[in-house]
């Protein structure tokens, strides 16, 4: 069991180097000493690990969806046994778990032997609950403990969850599918509602731009949202049969609307991400005074940072931009949530 002063950050797959150049502005010395596959990355920063992982915390990175502080590496002779993480466990501070709400987090690495990782979390559950009298939980832990097997070795840390960028193992936010389900995209508003911590109990109506075939439409109109739906393509029958939606079928560039007449925007458009900026902000004056949007930036090119920044300063013209992440159901794109000035 060797100490460290490591963290292991986690992006999607094709981002690492996004989310490893985010990262380096925030520690000049910090290097990558080990790729573990998955957009997982092992980290080493100049400064202490805390410190880093405090400053990336504040600085909230678009790229990096997770990210967590690895106190202990113990060697597994390529399989990870029960009673090594329990003994790492066991020289912490024995109050560090004690009567919190404790998720433990088991993830592999590329190729790495981990049998049953659901026993040996049930094995960890169950000690540290008659040990410490902590509260195993899977969802809204106070604390993690993040176990991390790869080849011959375990990465083991233990964090307050606030510190870990997501409450989520790696980030990933898993949602139940359904033979009913519109469309997949439908994860995406779902995730940047929660993400964003958006209130949707205070929005009565919403303007979803490239809603086709219907996803983002059925999860606003889930909530009992009014909504205006508008793309060249068709809707799913099923939700024209809702009274609470209505459809224009046209290019967004085309669509009339009333000034103010709405709390929300959302667009999930595929085209160009400059031009669908362009149209969204044309749009956004039939969206009320401190009405919000969240839209999807499709990311192209390779000029990701420009694309961002070209972005980000067309919908500056009339949003104050609360957020920007690339959520785990995002793919080749990322998410703004915003709020009109
Ligand atoms: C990724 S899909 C949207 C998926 C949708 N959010 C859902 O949850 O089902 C992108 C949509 O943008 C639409 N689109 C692209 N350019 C458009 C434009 N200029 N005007 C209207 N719709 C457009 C496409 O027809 C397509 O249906």
């Amino acid at each position: 069991m060797i100490k460290s002063n490591l963290l292991i950050a986690t992006s999607s797959l094709n981002y690492t180097n996004q989310a490893l150049d985010e990262l380096r502005l925030l520690d000049k010395g910090l290097k990558a000493v080990g790729n573990l596959g998955n957009g997982m990355i092992v980290l080493e920063p100049a400064l202490d690990k805390h410190e880093f992982n405090r400053i990336v915390v504040q600085n909230k990175p678009v790229f990096v969806r997770h990210i967590n502080t690895v106190d202990y590496i113990i060697s597994t002779n390529g399989e990870v046994a029960p009673r090594d993480i329990i003994q790492t466990i066991d020289s912490y501070d024995s109050q560090i778990l004690k009567g919190f709400k404790v998720a433990v987090q088991i993830r592999k690495a590329n190729a790495a032997l981990i049998n049953s990782p659901l026993e040996i979390k049930r094995f960890i559950d169950e000690y540290i609950s008659e040990k410490y009298c902590a509260v195993p939980v899977i969802k809204e832990p106070d604390k993690v403990i993040s176990i991390l097997a790869a080849n011959d070795k375990c990465y083991i840390g233990i964090s307050d969850v606030s510190s870990n960028l997501s409450s989520w193992s790696g980030g990933m936010i898993h949602y139940k599918k359904d033979d009913n389900d519109i469309s997949r995209a439908k994860f995406k508003l779902m995730e940047a509602i929660y993400v964003f911590d958006i209130n949707m109990t205070v929005i009565g109506s919403a303007l979803d731009l490239g809603a086709a075939p219907g996803g983002w439409t059925s999860v606003l109109l889930d909530y009992g949202i009014a909504v205006t739906a508008v793309d060249t393509g068709d809707m799913d029958q099923r939700l024209l049969e809702n009274e609470n939606l209505s459809f224009i079928k046209g290019n967004v560039s085309d669509v009339k609307l009333s000034s103010c007449s709405f709390d929300m925007l959302t667009s999930d458009i595929s085209w160009n991400p400059i031009n669908t900026a362009k149209m969204a902000v044309e749009c956004s004056d039939a969206l009320k005074a401190d009405g919000i949007a969240v839209v999807t930036v499709k990311l192209m090119n390779s000029k990701i940072g420009r694309t961002i920044k070209g972005v980000k300063n067309i919908y500056s013209e009339k949003f104050d931009i609360l957020g920007a992440k690339q959520l785990f159901h995002n793919r080749d794109e990322i998410t703004l949530y915003m709020k009109k000035r």
